[in-house]
């Protein structure tokens, strides 16, 4: 068997990358396992660690089978360091080594621009298993709650997959990198995770599948870029996340899709045209579709930011030292270097919003950021097929990406969804009818209660169209002692 589709299980840590005879790595990683753990117990999902739940383990990396369903108590999860089989010959696709072949080593002067990227990729991983930790308590149902776990042990496999980098590559400031990625915490006024949206709350239900839509989205567009990388245990390592990530998103669209089925029914149940009518649909503990809106706006304004600014030199440097490549890289027709290229970017020019042509190097934030929109919109595209389908006038829209901006060039200005400009007061008038205001919280705190009765649902969210691993529409996903 070739070294990477070989998964040693018999190892404390399940591996494909030979472990057992990398005695300084498998150090490392043995000492580092109990801090995690303490992590994982302190800050992984509250109150559900003892209890079994059906999960699925990364056994292999081949495309079919990869995956094991069974039940398992969070804490022993087999977390383990799988990277995608390497490909022969791979060569750098782009930026100034375009053509040679590809780091199986740190190249010495971009030592620290690569530890920097794994270390900001490596943060968000843990932040959002923290953010989401007392989202069990309120799950809607078991299905749901399985969900969450699902994807917070599968974060956690993520956080394992950057710190082997940083144990394997980079010596003793990697080491040191995978003790502080313990120590931030999400939210923390003195160590705080790197990036904001990893910083705010993730409180209930709807918060959490726009969070996986969008938020986990932003991660699948920056594991793409790095999968293109040419230092390949970095792209293949992110190549194997992307098999994981591609759930994360799923939870996301379906969640907000059965949530928007919902109340399109029970809407038309109760003969209410009017989607403005948010007390008469309130009262029968749904979710009223302008406040889904509002939490859109919201939830993509944060994921955006997420981007960094529009023209980075950082982005330039990362690409033309063939570290981190353009989302679908290998697919673009043009010369991959970019040195001459132009890219349109949108910038603030005498209080007007316009399209510049900027060098094409340092708008590859703005270029990323722009093939994230087009498949968040592509996403809003399948939930307003429901409330067409349900002859419901509504549809969610995404706002302009000058909207609540606090990065980059729009985040001195206020600017409305519909990408007018605004002076402070008129948004301060108006930024309740955008963004989700303390009363919708409160709304949302009190309907989410939890459900714990297999095969049953909270009020607010019709059941999934298919249930996991083909199980019956009762299976009791996590085992809760009566
Ligand atoms: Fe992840
Ligand atoms: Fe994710």
């Amino acid at each position: 068997m070739t070294e990477s589709s070989h998964v040693a299980y018999d190892t404390l840590i399940p591996n494909n990358v030979g472990l057992s005879s990398d005695r300084k790595v498998l150090k490392a990683l043995e000492k580092w396992r109990p801090e995690f753990l303490n992590w994982w117990n302190e800050m992984g999902p509250e109150g559900f660690q003892e209890v079994p739940v059906y999960l699925r383990t990364a056994i292999s990396v081949e495309r079919e089978g990869w995956a094991q369903f069974g039940y398992v108590k969070m804490p022993d999860y087999r977390w383990g360091i799988l990277l995608a089989p390497s490909v022969e010959n791979r060569v750098i696709g782009f930026g100034e080594y375009k053509g040679q072949p590809v780091w199986q080593e740190v190249p010495g002067e971009y030592r620290s621009l690569l530890r920097r990227l794994i270390v900001i990729q490596g943060d968000t991983e843990p932040a959002s298993v923290e953010q989401q930790r007392f989202l069990g308590n309120t799950a809607p149902s078991l299905y749901d709650m399985r969900n969450v776990f699902q994807v917070n042990v599968e974060e956690a496999r993520h956080l394992w997959a950057m710190v082997y980098l940083l144990q394997k590559y980079f010596g003793r400031d990697g080491r040191e990198e995978a003790q502080e990625l313990l120590r931030r915490r999400s939210g923390n006024a003195d160590a705080p995770r790197l990036l904001g949206a990893f910083n705010e709350q993730t409180p209930d239900w709807l918060s959490f599948f726009m969070f996986t839509f969008f938020t986990d989205r932003d991660g699948k567009m920056q594991l793409e870029s790095l999968a293109q990388s040419g230092f390949d245990p970095l792209s293949r390592t992110t190549r194997f996340m992307l098999t994981e990530e591609a759930h994360h998103m799923f939870v996301g669209q379906s969640g907000i899709a059965r949530i928007l089925q919902r109340t399109c029914e029970v809407m038309k149940q109760n003969q209410i045209e009017d989607p403005s009518e948010i007390e008469r649909i309130r009262q029968y503990d749904v979710i009223d579709l302008p406040l889904v809106q509002r939490k859109v706006n919201f939830h993509f304004s944060v994921s955006l930011d997420l981007f960094g600014s529009e023209i980075s030199t950082n982005a330039a440097n990362f690409f033309d030292a063939g570290l981190k490549g353009r989302y679908k890289e290998s697919d673009i027709d043009d010369d991959h270097r970019l040195v001459d290229s132009l890219y349109p970017v949108l910038k603030i020019v005498q209080g007007q919003i316009e399209t510049v042509d900027a060098p094409a190097l340092p708008a590859l934030n703005m270029r990323l950021r722009d093939d994230y929109v087009r498949e968040c919109a592509r996403g809003v595209e399948r939930w307003n097929l429901i409330m067409a389908k349900a002859g419901i006038d509504f549809r969610i829209k995404l706002p302009h990406v000058a909207f609540n901006r606090a990065i980059g060039e729009f985040s001195g200005v206020e600017v409305t969804p519909d990408g007018h400009l605004l002076d402070d007061l008129a948004w301060q008038q108006q930024q309740d009818h955008f963004l989700p205001t303390e009363e919708d919280r409160i709304f949302l705190k009190n309907l989410m209660q939890p459900i714990r009765q297999a095969g049953e649902y909270a009020s607010w969210i019709a059941p999934p169209a298919r249930t996991i691993d083909s199980q019956s529409d009762d299976f009791e996903y996590v085992r809760i002692p009566s």
